[in-house]
């Protein structure tokens, strides 16, 4: 339910925002402008106001031993880590197709790269994977630096590995079987599909609010959100 009400809200902020204004030619440029600026603003605090008293889904905690990473939200950093002996496993989430202007948006895939680090190792282990709620599926497996930028998981200029569906079977199972031992599966979906949505909406609220105090020309607050 809250699904459907957040894309649509946003479907209509959107519209609203990007309706053309009809303004006179003949006024004066300072005088047009202020118009110009006053009706967006308007319509930027109404939105505003409505998509901040959105309700969101109930909160819910990730699947055990995984751990919210702090700061998540606000950054493209991982959203959930686990040690696992001496492994640190981290995973990232995006949605498979971006943007919430489709009303069939719901997000039922999630696009998620999990990676394994250990201590004295130079590389981890990347596991670019598509999340259902029934399952898991693994798109490709490859060894990336540490510490890379998430955009290089997206974007990458080295060698990615064989198409999975290229390699035997047993090898494939051998590796859900790796990612199914670390806790990575289809039981991890209702967390990061919840969370995705929070991140949306703090993302489009922002969107309003950042936008709106530009053009009133005020600096937005530090502690924003
Ligand atoms: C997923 O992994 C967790 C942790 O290992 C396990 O408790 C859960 O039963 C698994 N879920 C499925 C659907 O296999």
């Amino acid at each position: 339910m809250w699904k459907r009400a957040f894309s649509t809200a946003a479907v209509g902020a959107a519209a609203a925002v990007f309706r053309r204004p009809c303004l006179s030619g003949t006024r004066r440029a300072s005088t047009l402008s202020s118009a110009v600026n006053s009706m967006l603003l308007r319509s930027l605090k109404e939105h505003y106001l409505e998509v901040a008293k959105m309700t969101m889904p109930p909160k819910i905690g990730p699947p055990p031993p995984f751990a919210i990473v702090k700061g998540a939200l606000d950054s493209h950093g991982p959203v959930l880590k686990r040690s696992y002996g001496d492994e640190e496993i981290s995973i990232y989430v995006t949605r498979l197709v971006s943007g919430m202007d489709d009303e069939s948006s719901e997000i039922d895939q999630l696009f998620v790269h999990v990676d394994v680090s250990k201590p004295g190792q130079e590389e981890s282990l990347i596991f670019l994977c598509g999340l259902y709620e029934d399952a898991l599926g693994i798109h490709s497996v490859s060894m990336r630096p540490k510490d890379h930028d998430a955009a290089y998981i997206v974007l990458p200029t080295q060698y990615v590995g064989p198409t999975f569906e290229e390699l035997d079977e047993r090898t494939r199972d051998a590796f859900h079987n790796y990612l199914e031992e670390r806790g990575i599966n289809e039981s991890l979906f209702k967390f990061l599909q919840a969370w995705l949505y929070v991140k949306d909406h703090r993302n489009l609220v922002r969107w309003f609010k950042t936008m709106g105090l530009f053009i009133d020309g005020k600096k937005p607050p530090q502690d924003d959100a």
